[in-house]
């Protein structure tokens, strides 16, 4: 198990977050959220997710009349998969683990009575989020982009497969039990974010969820990562400090302009920029000339977030890499060591980054807008690894070379990328 990097808690937290809900209401959507942005905070953090269990333990060939609560087998062989999984989570827990998810429909008062019992059991605090939908758009939406490309309708035509899917969701209605009276501690994601109900709710990791939850949505829209152009510092191998664009870097700056005008289309982005000069420098042309109407309509003018500012490189800022191996060896060989942790004397880590940017992301999950962002390596790449849900371990290393614009567009299965490098090395 990984050394948390989250910040130290005064008392020891384990949470198990249980999803409550009817199929296709995006569960797993918001599981998959939740778990990304605590684990990109460093707590360790596993889902357990019982559709998967079946698949994996009694095959993907089940069609609706196995989901039937009148079908006494298939309610068996459903049982022994929430309890198995269940039991799972219990262990990893017991094993360490932060932040446990278990992502089912639990969509009935007697089921996740035992669950909270069980977990009460293993001095595991719960907190329930019941994603509720009755927007018929949205279910049919959620169905077709999610449920068809799943292994259980493999092969199937998906009028038929929608029919069959529809079918599963009418069993659990039949049995569904909306949290309510006398159950404690859950949010209720009410049509994709736009109301949140809330009851019971205690402690640092849920307060830190419920405002992941006031602030995401589902809307999807395509984000721009890139660094500044190449900046003087650069040229000369040194780090941190505050300097001006190379003519190269400058060139970069009219280019992305005239790439992202092309590329945005009708809807402006937001563009974030660090307070550096080297990213404002970068952002200066997007919103006005050089361009010309040819090149698309102009963005509006960046807003710049000190929040942004690369890695403080604290004694060894203005430095090349060199320099400080031969000067500081020992802190040379710390941060090869561990490049994650390693803080820089008076300066910050890569953990520190993290933890600053955590508003930025919050941020990034609340706009609605199409956002580009202009910033620097270290930044980038922790931007990146939480989009791209990596292990935060891998962020220091990231490539994330200059003059490239990191194109994603968030999907329900995650993110399509696209990289554009609008100057070719040197
Ligand atoms: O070299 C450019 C730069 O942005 C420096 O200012 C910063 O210290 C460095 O990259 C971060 O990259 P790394 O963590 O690999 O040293």
């Amino acid at each position: 198990m990984r050394m948390p990097i989250h910040e130290p808690r005064p008392d020891a937290e384990q949470l198990a977050v249980v999803l409550v809900g009817l199929p296709a209401r995006g569960k797993s959507y918001i599981a998959r959220k939740i778990g990304r942005y605590l684990a990109w905070l460093g707590w360790s953090t596993r889902s357990f997710n019982v559709g998967a269990y079946r698949r994996e333990r009694l095959g993907s060939h089940h069609r609706e009349a196995f989901f039937s609560p009148d079908n006494v087998e298939g309610r068996r062989q459903r049982e022994a998969m929430a309890t198995q999984a269940l039991g799972d989570l219990v262990d990893w827990m017991q094993a360490g683990g932060e932040v446990g998810i278990y992502d089912a429909t639990n969509t009935t008062r007697a089921r996740r009575d035992r669950i909270r019992a069980e977990l009460a059991g293993a001095g595991v605090q719960t907190l329930f989020i019941e994603s509720v939908c009755e927007d018929p758009a949205l279910i049919e939406a959620n169905i077709r982009e999610t449920k068809l490309s799943s292994p259980d309708y493999a092969g199937v035509d998906a009028d038929v497969a929608v029919a069959d899917f529809r079918a599963r969701i009418a069993h659990y209605e039949r049995a569904y039990e909306p949290l309510g009276e006398g159950e404690t501690s859950y949010v209720k994601f009410i049509d994709a974010g736009r109301r949140l109900e809330v009851e019971g709710l205690r402690g640092y990791l849920p307060g830190k969820i419920l405002s992941f939850l006031m602030n995401t949505h589902l809307k999807r829209r395509p984000l721009w990562l890139t660094r500044h152009g190449e900046s003087l510092y650069n040229v000369a191998g040194r780090i941190g400090g505050d300097p001006s664009l190379s003519a190269l870097g400058q060139a970069y700056a009219v280019q992305l302009a005239t790439f992202m005008r092309l590329r945005v289309g009708q809807r402006a982005p937001v563009v974030f920029t660090s307070t550096l000069t080297r990213t404002r420098q970068t952002a200066r042309h997007l919103s006005g000339p050089p361009g010309g109407p040819e090149a698309g309509p102009a963005l509006p003018p960046p807003v710049a977030w000190r929040l942004l500012d690369e890695i403080d490189a604290g004694v060894c800022d203005g430095m090349t890499y060199e320099e400080i191996a031969e000067q500081l060896p020992a802190e040379f060989r710390a941060r090869q060591a561990d490049k994650l942790r390693y803080r820089y004397p008076r300066g910050e880590s890569y953990v520190d980054v993290i933890h600053r940017l955590e508003p930025v992301i919050l941020e990034l999950e609340r706009q609605r807008k199409p956002v580009l962002v202009v910033a620097h390596q270290a930044v980038i790449r922790a931007l990146y690894g939480y989009f791209k849900d990596l292990a935060p371990e891998d962020c220091p290393h990231l490539p994330v070379p200059l003059h490239t614009v990191i194109e994603l567009r968030p999907g329900p299965y995650g993110l399509d990328e696209q990289r554009f490098t609008l100057i070719e090395e040197p």
